[in-house]
């Protein structure tokens, strides 16, 4: 099958709890035979910062939640260390389905294609327009492709504001887990975290 697309399965009736229940059923592209479950967003309904990762991990695909794992780790500390209240936060991901390749017994996290970062974009732009964040953190290059298109650069433009409309801006960072496979890890975290500032200052 190809990626015909989650917006099919989006309910008539949009709320974060129908569009959850809906999501968990989606079939819009291939990714939903291998992976557990669907993670679908997690969070304060109402929060002023929506957090945008790239799909789920193994273990958010084992727990069906988001950022509960080694990378989630890494965000709730610097969260914290930028003054963002977790409940303040609601935390998505741009795909929703864990694309991996079995390894032996592990399964190895996959990037997931264009393709269908499309596929399941209309989940991301339905929890866009409920939440209405004040401030979306765009975190890695697959969030980045889902919210602000192929043509923006995160290396270029990180910690930048970009306009989302009257008061509501994107900033784009790096992924959190880029940083734990950093080479210098304390750079890329004060990097990640002058972001993380920039994102906690906005008006
Ligand atoms: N990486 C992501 O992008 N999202 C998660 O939920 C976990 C790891
Ligand atoms: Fe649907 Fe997204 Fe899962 Fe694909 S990854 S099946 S579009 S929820």
């Amino acid at each position: 099958m190809g990626n015909i697309g989650a917006e099919r399965f989006l309910p008539d009736e949009v709320s974060l709890s129908s569009l959850r229940e809906a999501a968990a059923h989606c079939e819009g592209c291939d990714l939903f035979r291998e992976a557990t479950q669907t993670v679908f967003g997690d969070g304060v309904p109402d929060a002023r910062f929506m957090l945008v990762g790239e799909q789920p991990g193994d273990q958010e695909d084992l727990r069906g939640a988001p950022f509960v794992g080694p990378a989630g780790r890494m965000l709730d500390r610097a969260l914290e260390e930028a003054g963002i209240d977790r409940e303040a936060v609601y935390v998505t991901n741009a795909v929703k389905h864990f694309k991996f390749e079995p390894r032996g017994r592990r399964r190895i996290h996959q990037k997931p294609s264009a393709g269908e970062i499309d596929a399941c974009r209309p989940w991301l732009e339905a929890e866009m327009r409920l939440v209405d964040p004040a401030v979306t953190v765009v975190l890695g290059a697959t969030a980045a492709r889902a919210l602000l298109g192929p043509s923006f650069k995160v290396t270029r433009h990180r910690g930048e504001p970009v306009p989302r409309h009257d008061g509501a801006f994107y900033v784009a960072t790096v992924h959190p887990s880029a940083i734990l496979r950093a080479p210098d890890r304390d750079a890329a975290y004060a990097g990640f975290l002058a972001d993380l500032k920039v994102a906690a200052a906005l008006p």
